[in-house]
């Protein structure tokens, strides 16, 4: 692949070929115009250059947009399908990212379950490829509920969900970036003093023993010695540590209180409680996740840093991406992108319309408090009936 500086790109522009940010990460397929927004994130994020086979050009490449003419073809419905195929690519490309991810978390529990040694800068190498994922792919990559694998260990499944959150949140709160790598550091590792457990302790919600209940309040002061004895920085072990400490002292394993707690562990905190909540375990199903938000918003001030959850919320919105929800109207479709200036309206993409026909071709709408309002969220059930 050749090189082509980011001043070269220009907006309505076309690649003749996928157009990459590095080797790995598609940024535009040919049949998607290079849009000034773009370019400015390339801007304000520091590339100078991206890759491609291709070369830039005014003109669409021959032969891909499939311009529908004659009776019903407007012309009109050409940008929809060519929004579905780059969706299309950019979550082919979040799976895949996705799918690696949890392999190099395997890896790395697997490593510390046989008494291997860790190497630090190994796993903040991966964290910089998360922030680096997440910036450029977001919102479809905070579709975590899609994410789900029952076929790989909760714990690591879990583990790679909350380093895409914390790192979204992160870059939400503009933390620098040497910050945000310990952060997303002890993401991916926080739950890694739970993996030497029977996974029937964090897999069930049977009533456990005390001795039970002493093994799992273990796990954080487990992991955090042994990350220590690994050379891991002190603000990625401390993260590892605090994560299960609440703002009113009610948490475990020291009982700390407020700003005694890092916001890094109190980012976590959040981040891995709206994974665990929204994952399919074996003794339930996964937690809708606009009631996963209600549930900790009950909580905010007392187990949850407000401010921080407040900004979750509005990077997901209260209908969180990824969500099937029902407008006034009766219409159903998924959430794919939050409203920055209200959580309670996000974009909708209307999949089925108010009689419950599929659309062939979905529809965005800019949901509002009015004619456009979301009635209420789908339940599990109503999902998966509604897409079969
Ligand atoms: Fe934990």
């Amino acid at each position: 692949m050749k090189q082509i500086p980011v001043k070269d790109l220009k907006p309505d522009s076309y690649c003749s070929d996928d157009l990459y940010l590095d080797e790995e990460y598609i940024l535009l397929p040919p049949e998607v115009p290079v849009s000034s927004e773009l370019i400015n994130r390339l801007v304000r994020w520091g590339f100078l250059t991206v890759w491609s086979n291709g070369s830039l050009s005014d003109n669409p490449p021959g032969g891909i947009l499939p311009v529908e003419e004659g009776e019903g073809g407007t012309g009109q419905e050409a940008p929809s399908l060519v929004v579905d195929a780059a969706e299309q690519k950019t979550l082919q490309a979040v799976r895949e990212f996705f799918s690696d991810l949890v392999t190099f978390c395997e890896k790395t529990y697997s490593a510390f379950l046989n008494n291997q040694r860790l190497n630090p800068g190994t796993v903040a190498d991966k964290a910089k490829e998360v922030i680096t994922a997440v910036r450029l792919h977001q919102p479809f990559i905070f579709r975590i509920q899609e994410m789900d694998d029952p076929r790989r260990n909760y714990l690591i499944v879990h583990s790679a969900k909350t380093a895409i959150l914390a790192a979204g949140l992160g870059l939400r709160l503009q933390i620098p970036q040497f910050k945000l790598v310990d952060l997303v550091t002890a993401a991916l590792l926080h739950e890694i003093g739970m993996i030497r457990l029977p996974p029937q302790l964090y897999l069930s919600n049977r009533v456990l023993t005390p001795e039970e209940k002493r093994a799992i309040t273990a796990h954080p002061v487990i992991a955090y010695k042994t990350l220590r004895s690994f050379g891991f920085p002190i603000p990625v072990c401390l993260a590892v540590l605090e994560h299960h400490e609440h703002m009113d002292g009610s948490g475990y394993p020291r009982g700390l209180k407020g700003d005694q707690i890092s916001v890094a562990a109190r980012i976590m905190g959040i981040c891995s409680t709206y994974a665990a909540l929204t994952a399919e375990r074996p003794y339930r199903p996964p937690a809708e996740g606009h009631t996963s938000l209600l549930d900790m918003m009950k909580r905010a001030g007392k187990w949850y840093d407000e401010m921080l959850l407040r900004s979750l919320i509005f990077m997901l919105s209260l209908y969180p991406i990824g969500s099937y929800v029902m407008l006034q109207s009766g219409a159903k479709g998924l959430v794919v992108e939050s409203n920055p200036e209200n959580p309670r309206c996000p974009v909708v993409k209307i999949l089925f319309d108010d009689r419950g026909h599929r659309l062939k071709d979905p529809i965005l709408v800019r949901t509002d408090e009015g004619i456009n309002t979301i009635r209420r969220a789908l339940t599990q059930k109503e999902v998966e009936e509604l897409l079969g």
